[in-house]
């Protein structure tokens, strides 16, 4: 087998309740782009520790379902390393250090925060703040090519970079500078009742996402009662200002048929806004249907799981460790005895 020469980053924050948006915009790609590329797929379970969760809420519950739903969407452990955040030390440790390289102005510019903290009301953890720093320490440490991430992380991987260059002009270069890594057709899906805003896995109105283990009755409810516009005639046609609700059924359909726009729009010509939502229900159906059979019979195997998550840790140590070896070395630190 030919060997890989391009390393390709992507994590995900774990929670049991992926969406069809998570999907659409990574884990659908992953699959093939373990045949191309070596790639680093990470669980970010020190990245959901900034947002808080209910009393009940059980981390290894959702990093498990998290794992299984890798596997069930096709990520494969013997061609790609697969591993869980937490259990490589070396993330939290390059995340100070790059904390201490860090703009606290850089950091409260940030969209992502900008819009998260204006929901909360109650006070704000600077986990949140520092969030983009860990995901730089997650990146940085492999010597990442590629990050491979929807349209909303696009900012943080600009600071990324900015880190990368700004740590090895002042002390001597370890850092690749890694590159951003999107599909053009669906790196972001927004929510079905109200398409000018993401679909994401917190929102407090379920009916604006489509979970990946949802029953699929409810998705067809779901779909069937999705924002379109009142043209009349009906007119499906691609138009993300002026009918941004078809048009994000639209990227549903196209991204999970892998047919261009203009072939669908073609097809629907005449059409009612009822026929496509059918199609994209069907289209979803064809895809979710495999995945959650496939997700109950990995979720149920919880050693098997235990055992990839562990495995994945020490392939990831490894690299991670050497980086890390060589940021210490330029610091101008002792070097650790058993190293
Ligand atoms: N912040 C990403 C998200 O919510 C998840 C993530 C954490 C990530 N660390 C990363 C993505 C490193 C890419 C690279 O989608």
């Amino acid at each position: 087998m030919k060997k890989k020469k391009i390393t390709v980053f992507s994590a995900i924050q774990p929670s049991g309740n992926l969406t069809i948006g998570n999907y659409i915009s990574v884990l659908k790609h992953w699959k093939n782009m373990q045949n191309k590329y070596k790639c680093i797929f990470c669980i970010a379970d020190l990245h959901s520790l900034t947002s808080i969760k209910k009393k009940n809420f059980s981390y290894k519950k959702s990093i498990l379902d998290t794992l299984a739903l890798y596997l069930a969407c096709g990520v494969n452990p013997n061609k790609s390393i697969v591993f869980i955040q937490s259990l490589v030390h070396e993330h939290s440790e390059l995340n100070w250090i790059l904390n201490c390289q860090t703009y606290y102005q850089e950091l409260i510019r940030m969209t992502q925060f900008k819009t998260k903290t204006k929901k909360i009301k109650k006070k704000i953890n600077t986990g949140l703040l520092n969030y983009p720093t860990l995901m730089a320490a997650d990146i940085l440490l492999y010597q990442t090519d590629k990050v491979h991430v929807g349209q909303d992380q696009k900012q943080h991987i600009e600071l990324t970079r900015n880190l990368a260059i700004r740590f090895n002009t002042h002390y001597g270069k370890v850092f690749k500078l890694p590159e951003i890594f999107m599909f053009q057709i669906g790196s972001k899906i927004m929510s079905l009742l109200d398409p000018n805003k993401k679909m994401s896995k917190s929102d407090l109105n379920q009916k604006n996402v489509i979970y990946l283990l949802e029953n699929l009755n409810e998705i067809f409810n779901k779909i069937k009662s999705s924002i379109t516009d009142s043209d009349n005639p009906p007119k499906i046609l691609y138009d993300s200002i002026k009918k941004p609700g078809l048009s994000n059924l639209l990227i549903i359909l196209s991204a999970l048929s892998e047919k261009s726009i203009f072939e669908i729009e073609d097809y629907f010509l005449g059409k009612s806004y009822f026929e496509l939502k059918k199609e994209v229900f069907n289209i979803i159906k064809k895809h979710l249907t495999k995945i959650q059979k496939k997700f109950f019979i990995y979720r149920n195997n919880k050693s098997y799981l235990i055992n990839i998550a562990h495995e994945g840790a020490k392939k990831a140590s490894i690299i991670a460790r050497k980086t890390l070896n060589q940021v210490y070395k330029n610091l101008g630190f002792l070097k650790k005895k058993y190293l």
